[in-house]
């Protein structure tokens, strides 16, 4: 399986820090935001990693890459998303890399404690369909949100809301996907949603349109950094007691 670092798009939340720079490449305690997720895909056995960024910024992100130190535990490649038109739109610009074979897909914002290994070996066992992943959040309405069966997390997703005004769960979705080679047809297929990106959610929900959608729980903490508050959570997380191994 090969692993897509997403880590284009506005930085908007973290304008103020991001005046000509990308966030991605800002410090989180002591490395860039990027190298954790990096290294997320590497704790679970995934060597072959892209990164697509904004066309803006790749020439400092090719710098980054060609300097971290997660560079000889990986081999990393980097590809331009020409237009931030939203996460899936910087998914398609990892067919050519993806040639065929199935893809675990991380946002460059997401951290998580520990990768969900086991899932995502027993997923590149069987690499049908997609599978995502969830935790439980307090303040659901930045996230996508799954519903279930009977209202009960063990039970199969019935529908999937990008960042709902009044969430029907606080089971949120978090940045981390697993898709086999159909996704990037799926990406094509998609239309911009109101606020004009091409939504990732609208492919997870085209998965379980098809029956072809698996969700897990993930064990640990995860934090998305996109925003001033979380990412100082994600700072002090990262230098406490339980920071990933
Ligand atoms: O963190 C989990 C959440 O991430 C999910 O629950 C949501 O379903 C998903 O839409 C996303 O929500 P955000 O509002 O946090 O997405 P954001 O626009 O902040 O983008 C997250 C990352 O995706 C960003 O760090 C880089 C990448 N991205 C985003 C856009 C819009 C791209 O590579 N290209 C883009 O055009």
């Amino acid at each position: 399986m090969k692993g897509v670092v997403l880590a284009g798009g506005r930085g908007q939340r973290l304008r103020a820090l991001t005046h000509g720079a990308n966030k991605h490449l800002l410090p989180v305690a002591g490395s860039p935001m990027i190298d954790h997720p990096i290294r997320t895909l590497i704790d679970a056995g995934i060597t072959d990693i892209l990164v697509v960024t904004g066309a803006e910024h790749e020439r400092a992100m090719g710098e980054h890459l060609r300097s971290t130190p997660l560079a000889d535990r990986c081999s990393l490649s980097l590809a331009p998303q020409p237009t931030p038109d939203g996460i899936a739109g910087a998914l398609a610009c990892a067919e050519t890399f993806a040639a065929g074979e199935p893809v675990c897909v991380i946002l460059g914002d997401n951290l998580l404690q520990r990768p969900p290994t086991t899932a995502i070996n027993a997923f590149a066992a069987d690499p049908i369909g997609a599978m995502i992943f969830l935790t439980i959040a307090d303040d659901p309405e930045r996230f996508a949100i799954a519903t279930f069966e009977g209202d009960n997390p063990a039970n199969p997703i019935t529908d999937i809301t990008e960042k709902p005004a009044n969430p029907a769960s606080n089971a949120a979705v978090i940045g981390l996907y697993l898709y086999d080679a159909e996704v990037f047809d799926t990406c094509r297929s998609l239309t911009p949603s109101p606020r004009a990106e091409l939504e990732i959610t609208d492919v997870n929900r085209a998965y379980l349109r098809r029956a072809a959608l698996r969700g897990a729980f993930i064990d640990g903490w995860w934090i998305d950094a996109g925003t001033p508050e979380s990412l100082a959570r994600a700072q002090s997380f990262l230098a406490g007691p339980e920071r990933p191994a």
